[in-house]
């Protein structure tokens, strides 16, 4: 290049450097659109974009993420834990017990709501549960980019009497349910009710109270969640258990 500038004028040298420089910047610019592009999972061209999945697995003394780490949610995982640690995303609640993770889901959808604004999409998975990766690509690319709050599960009315902000609405089973970061921006995290609630149930009010009827609710494919078994074609891996559950 420096040779080459030296052959001609040093006006028209000016003129390559120049050119040269803009053409490098737009390729590279079109490289770097390219890569925000729309999602592509895996076997598309456009590659996954880590941060538009966050799987919150709320954990205990009794959970083993070494199943997790080491399959496909493991780049996605984001710990909810009782006390910060190395591998701990989230820490809320001191000590949780079975009876006190209403108050964990309500911290961690806190946490999600001010701080993982990037996050497009969330998968709450139980620590006992597993899901199919292509299942969840298909999910994410059919609904990436919607306005409207979207929360898939397999859905629960609740009936409950005593809290008239639970009764009469529509909760995702905890093993697994997925939303996305619409829902999150309409959800109550200040919901007040009596007692202490299944966890999942006050999510599902959260998004009732917050985001009204206009709540996208889709049904999973129950095919495609695995709870403490995976079992199929001979094969049989049993996922953690965790007792006090
Ligand atoms: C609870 O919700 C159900 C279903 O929407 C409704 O039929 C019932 O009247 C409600 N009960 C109370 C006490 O609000
Ligand atoms: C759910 O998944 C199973 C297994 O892959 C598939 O056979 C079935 O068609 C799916 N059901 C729906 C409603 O998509
Ligand atoms: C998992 O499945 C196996 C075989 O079907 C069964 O023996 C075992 O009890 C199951 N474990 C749990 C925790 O459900």
């Amino acid at each position: 290049m420096l040779a080459f500038t030296r052959l001609l004028n040093p006006r028209i040298a000016a003129i390559v450097v120049v050119c040269t420089t803009l053409v490098a910047l737009l390729l590279f610019h079109g490289e770097l659109h390219l890569s925000l592009g729309g999602f592509v999972g895996e076997g598309g061209s456009g590659g996954v974009r880590p941060k538009s999945l966050a799987v919150i697995m709320p954990v205990n003394d009794n959970s083993d993420l070494t199943f997790y780490k080491n399959m496909w949610v493991g780049d996605y995982l984001r710990p909810v834990c009782d006390f910060a640690g190395p591998e701990c995303s989230m820490s809320c609640n001191e000590k949780s017990t079975w009876n006190t993770l209403h108050k964990k889901t309500v911290c961690f959808t806190k946490q999600l709501k001010e701080k993982y604004t990037d996050t497009e999409f969330f998968i709450k998975l139980d620590d006992d549960a597993f899901t199919d990766r292509e299942y969840i690509y298909g999910l994410m690319n059919q609904y990436t980019g919607m306005k409207e709050p979207v929360y898939i599960s397999d859905f629960i009315l609740n009936l409950d009497r005593s809290n008239p902000s639970l009764n009469g609405s529509y909760y995702g089973n905890g093993k697994f349910y997925m939303f996305n970061r619409p829902l999150l921006d309409c959800i109550d995290t200040n919901i007040r009710y009596r007692g202490d609630r299944n966890e999942d149930a006050v999510f599902g009010a959260m998004v009732h109270n917050g985001c009204g009827p206009d709540v996208k609710k889709i049904l999973e494919n129950d095919s495609k969640i695995w709870h403490k078994n995976y079992t199929s074609k001979n094969k049989h891996i049993e996922l953690n258990y965790v007792k006090n559950h």
